[in-house]
């Protein structure tokens, strides 16, 4: 597929776009564009010609009107934070970033029911339904400082995944705006809808580029009033991922077991300058249990301590305080960052059923071993879900750029292999587009390159994203 051929921004839709958002909110200088040229993902750097800040459905409405009758990119961004380049604007044009949005218009305490902006800061809705002892339990790394928005984009989920699901379970209700800027509600404060195709769920992971999220009903959940959190330390790879299959053949379900292999664990801490208990263990696994029953809570971290002591963990730390569990859970949170700062890396975020997961360690480090090339793992054990990190350091540039793409290509084929897939959470965005056909079927790329044209058929709304070129 050749680019597409866009229009540049002319003084005329310029002055068009600012008549809608105000003097304010509009920005072409290098200076105020130089936030929005970049994400979380590797040292991409897109600059778009516009960043727009509007405040209102109405607002993305006229936006894309404009654009599409005039045939100009736009690349809507939450919080920035994305890991596959989801919100770069790689063919310039309009930068569409939703921070005005950020009001939680409704914690529905009779429907267990949130309706917020996609703007919203998913830590501030923690909050909001927290006060009203309710729960949104869906918790990227980045909780901080990534947005609702963002985390519909890119179908988003975290550790406690596990036992509660990813932003798609959540999504019940959505307020949207076409690529030629029609506005369309679907779905609602409804738990059971079956009337017609479910779109909410289609748009939920469509990486913004079938539509623009303007308003979303969410569901939530009574808050556990307890919680328990573990720290498991194991001397090989496979003794930490053995004893995590033996927990769920016990039928416990965790809110959170994370793998933290020991170089993403000594990454954090020399970053940090934080010590981190048992961080001379090769691999760490770390639980958490929550619910109302303490009673209960207790009888599973027992459980789950005996497992790992059973499967070769020499001890079992338990972190009886909120402050010691936050601090915990702040290092584990810490480390996606920390791992970067190692040296030029490129991360990877397969996933596989979770039973399979002893396998997929193997693969990882015979892979690494075979082509001499460092890779630095951690992440959702639990989900199968492990964020693995090739990492540059000590090789040459040549090397590099001969190496890295036949690593990723061969990690990604013993990923299908074990049934797995080639992003968890981190979407396919710009960085992994071309793979997508090992993980994909032709007839299912077909009938999604089919969506996408019915959506958008101009090809506006963030282009060059989650499509494989050829
Ligand atoms: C994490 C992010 C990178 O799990 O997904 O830390
Ligand atoms: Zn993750």
């Amino acid at each position: 597929m050749s680019d597409p051929e866009f229009n540049k921004i002319t003084p005329e839709i310029y002055k068009a776009l600012k008549n809608i958002v105000g003097d304010k909110y509009i920005f072409t200088e290098k200076f105020d564009l130089e936030p929005y040229s970049h994400d979380e993902t590797e040292d991409l750097v897109f600059y778009p010609e516009v960043a727009v800040l509007p405040a209102s459905t109405k607002d993305i409405s006229e936006i894309m009107s404009l654009c599409h009758e005039n045939n100009i990119p736009v690349t809507t961004r939450g919080g920035g934070t994305g890991l596959s380049g989801g919100a770069l604007p790689v063919y310039g044009g309009v930068i569409l970033s939703t921070e005005r949005l950020n009001r939680i218009i409704e914690i529905d305490t009779e429907n267990l029911m949130a309706v917020v902006e996609p703007g919203v800061i998913t830590h501030n809705l923690h909050q909001a339904a927290e006060e009203k002892g309710l729960f949104y339990p869906v918790d990227p790394a980045s909780k901080e400082s990534c947005t609702i928005g963002g985390n519909i984009a890119e179908c988003a989920g975290g550790p406690r995944a596990l036992k509660y699901g990813v932003t798609k379970d959540y999504v019940y209700g959505l307020t949207c705006v076409l690529p030629d800027g029609r506005v369309f509600k679907t779905g609602g404060k409804l738990l059971k809808n079956v009337s017609g195709y479910n779109l909410a769920q289609l748009i939920v992971g469509s990486e913004g580029t079938l539509c623009i999220a303007t308003e979303i009903i969410l569901k939530l959940l009574p808050l556990p009033t307890h919680k328990r959190t573990l720290l498991a330390p194991f001397d090989s790879l496979q003794d930490a991922a053995e004893a995590l299959t033996q927990i769920f053949m016990k039928k416990i379900i965790p809110s959170a077991a994370e793998f933290i292999e020991q170089a993403a664990i000594k990454a954090a801490e020399d970053k940090y300058e934080k010590k981190f208990p048992h961080s001379d263990a090769v691999a760490l696994l770390l639980f958490e249990v929550d619910g109302d029953r303490e009673d209960v809570l207790d009888e599973q971290a027992e459980k789950i301590g005996e497992i790992c002591v059973e499967y070769g963990a020499e001890d079992v730390f338990v972190a009886d305080n909120p402050e010691k569990q936050e601090e915990m859970w702040q290092m584990r949170r810490n480390i996606g960052e920390a791992v970067k700062s190692i040296a030029i890396y490129k991360e990877e975020d397969t996933v596989v059923p979770r039973a399979r997961l002893p396998e997929l360690v193997e693969k990882i480090s015979a892979i690494s071993k075979k082509h001499g090339i460092l890779t630095i793992s951690y992440g959702h054990a639990g989900d199968g879900n492990i964020h693995c990190n090739i990492i540059k350091k000590d090789i040459s540039d040549e090397d590099w750029n001969e190496k890295l793409p036949k690593v990723i290509e061969e990690l990604f084929r013993e990923v299908v292999i074990l049934g797995g897939s080639i992003s968890g959470e981190h979407g396919i965005g710009w960085v992994q587009k071309n793979y997508l056909p090992i993980a994909l079927s032709k007839v299912e790329l077909e009938l999604m390159k089919k969506i996408k044209e019915v959506f958008d058929p101009k090809g506006i709304l963030n282009p060059g994203k989650l499509l494989p070129d050829l």
